[in-house]
């Protein structure tokens, strides 16, 4: 079956079918690009004009080479035109009984050899297999978004799923110069079972004012390289396709964490889609490029302030505020408009009471703030600051509830003078990046636990899927299991969330003193 897959049809060409149809088409196979009616077949047209436009104005394909590949897709708004068809490959939305009522009349337009693949996200793809009378010749092919430019397919077979059409699949996927990786039938598969979680939590941190929504995605793409922070991806993927996952994730698994962020249904039900709706959490009016519109305002306010380290061990903060021309001195005592100390509230209280009236006292650590600003006896003077990220590249400056406004301000604007992008945030634990990044990190660990996925495979899968600069046990040991830990158990503290409780695997690590490399 499929052993020489050379025709294959499209059903479905909305962001993600149109994706794949032009990752077929640069590949040299024949294609048949299916619609329910015309006007979504314009639709779907102009999708992949747009896109290889794209790479037309950016000198990577000439305007020959794009008519040749557009020209390798047939249109049409008839399944009977997939009877040829190798492979077909379904991208219609994530409803289970839209998917099914396709396979069933598919099963009865396309020849007995033929393949049928879906590339639902988080659907099971048993349960859409068995409308077809061989469930044998189903398999999942999960390509994620933008098509054209991410690396990964996930391969997903079902416990009937033939051998020899994954390997026919997967076999296929490597000609279109992607990377397979095979799971089984499992809620989200490896890259959305972890991704959604943390894109839910970015959701919610930004409808409960935790902080901006510019800072957020800061807070990820400059602290840990993300290509595009959470709410720009989500823009990018699609609100209510998101929110599907999230409720089709929430369904199967009962996990609280995935039950969508109340903000993302307000904004589809007011019809801001994301991007392809020109708006979503962000205004795309106007913008042309993927990825543009997280633009990170940063304070301008670059005054040389006297900054006093009274603390024995001042550390990266003190060097690099110096080397940006503050004036870093030791001691409070002879004038400074910033006095940095340890946030452990006993060390505070006792240099806070050497600080000039007037000062901005600012506690360093991983909080609560508000310990350290009740401690000081002065707490609207007292702002928090925490370098994130394994290279501390992000400043979270962390406002209390009583922080003066321009307290806060002008912490912000000493970091980005000195280098810093400031994330402003409110006192939580782990404050945003490693509130967002270490539970992502535990249920990660959660799924090597299950013996889902090997860790290889899970950092192949999120490296490549969401073009992350490392996959989530390459962080874990990069940052240390027992730091990650340490987080867990003060979020979990916070919010008594049972699905935040740290996985068994990734505490008896750290009681063994071991790095997932050692496993
Ligand atoms: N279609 C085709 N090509 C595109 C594109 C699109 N929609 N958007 C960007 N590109 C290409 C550009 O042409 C460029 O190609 P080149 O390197 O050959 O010149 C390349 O991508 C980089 O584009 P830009 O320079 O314009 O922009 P960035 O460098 O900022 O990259 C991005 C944009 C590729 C979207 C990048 O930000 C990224 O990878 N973001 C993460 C996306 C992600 O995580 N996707 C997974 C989502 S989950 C999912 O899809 C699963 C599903 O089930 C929901």
């Amino acid at each position: 079956m499929g052993a020489q897959i050379a025709r294959v049809g499209v059903v479905g060409l909305g962001t993600m079918g149109a994706g794949i149809a032009e990752v077929f088409a640069r590949a040299g196979l024949d294609v048949v690009g299916v619609e329910r009616d015309d006007a979504a077949l314009a639709a779907g047209r102009g999708h992949l004009d747009t896109s290889t436009g794209r790479a037309v104005k950016r000198g990577k394909l000439t305007a020959d080479e794009q008519a040749a590949l557009v020209g390798r897709i047939e249109f049409s708004t008839d399944l009977a035109a997939l009877a040829a068809a190798d492979l077909v490959v379904e991208a219609v939305p994530e409803r289970l009984e839209l998917k099914r009522d396709l396979f069933g009349r598919l099963d009865g337009v396309v020849g007995a050899g033929t393949i049928l693949a879906t590339n639902t996200s988080s659907l099971s793809v048993t349960a859409i297999s068995v409308a077809v009378s061989r469930p044998e010749r189903v398999v999942g092919l999960h390509f994620f978004n933008p098509a054209p430019v991410q690396e990964l397919i996930e391969v997903v077979r079902t416990v009937v799923t033939a051998p020899e059409v994954v390997d026919a699949v997967t076999g296929l996927a490597r000609r279109l110069g992607k990377t397979p990786v095979g799971c089984g039938d499992r809620p989200g598969f490896i890259t959305n079972a972890l991704l959604f979680g943390y894109l839910n939590r970015a959701a919610a941190m930004y409808e409960s004012g935790h902080a901006s929504r510019e800072d957020i995605d800061a807070a990820m793409t400059a602290g840990l390289g993300y290509p595009m922070g959470p709410l720009a991806l989500l823009d990018l993927i699609g609100l209510d396709t998101a929110h599907e996952i999230l409720g089709t994730m929430y369904r199967q698994g009962r996990n609280r964490l995935h039950a969508p962020a109340p903000v993302l249904g307000e904004l589809v039900t007011l019809g801001f889609l994301g991007r392809k709706a020109g708006r979503g959490f962000y205004d795309y009016s106007g913008i042309d490029g993927i990825g543009a519109s997280s633009a990170v305002v940063t304070p301008e306010d670059s005054r040389v302030r006297r900054v006093a380290f009274p603390d024995p061990s001042p550390g990266p903060l003190a060097d690099a505020l110096a080397k940006a021309g503050h004036d870093v001195r030791r001691d409070a005592r002879d004038g400074a408009d910033l006095v940095v100390a340890p946030g452990d509230p006993d060390t505070f209280a006792r240099i806070a009471a050497d600080a000039p009236a007037g000062a901005v006292l600012v506690a360093t650590g991983t909080g609560p703030v508000v310990a350290s600003a009740a401690a000081s006896g002065r707490p609207a003077d007292v702002v928090g600051l925490h370098l994130a990220g394994p290279d501390g590249a992000v400043a979270e400056v962390v406002r209390t509830v009583v922080s003066a406004p321009s307290a806060v301000a002008t912490v912000a604007a000493v970091a980005a003078s000195a280098g810093f992008t400031p994330v402003v945030c409110a006192d939580r634990a782990g404050f945003v990046v490693d509130a967002l990044l270490v539970p992502y990190l535990n249920d990660a660990v959660a799924m090597l636990e299950t013996g889902y996925a090997s860790a290889a495979d899970v950092d192949t899968a999120m490296r490549l899927g969401c073009r992350l600069p490392a996959g989530p046990f390459e962080l874990l040991d990069a940052l240390g299991p027992a730091a990650a830990l340490a987080t867990l158990e003060r979020l979990q503290a916070e919010v008594r969330e049972p699905g935040l409780a740290p996985s068994s695997l990734l505490s008896q690590l750290v009681t063994a003193g071991l790095r997932f490399a050692d496993l």
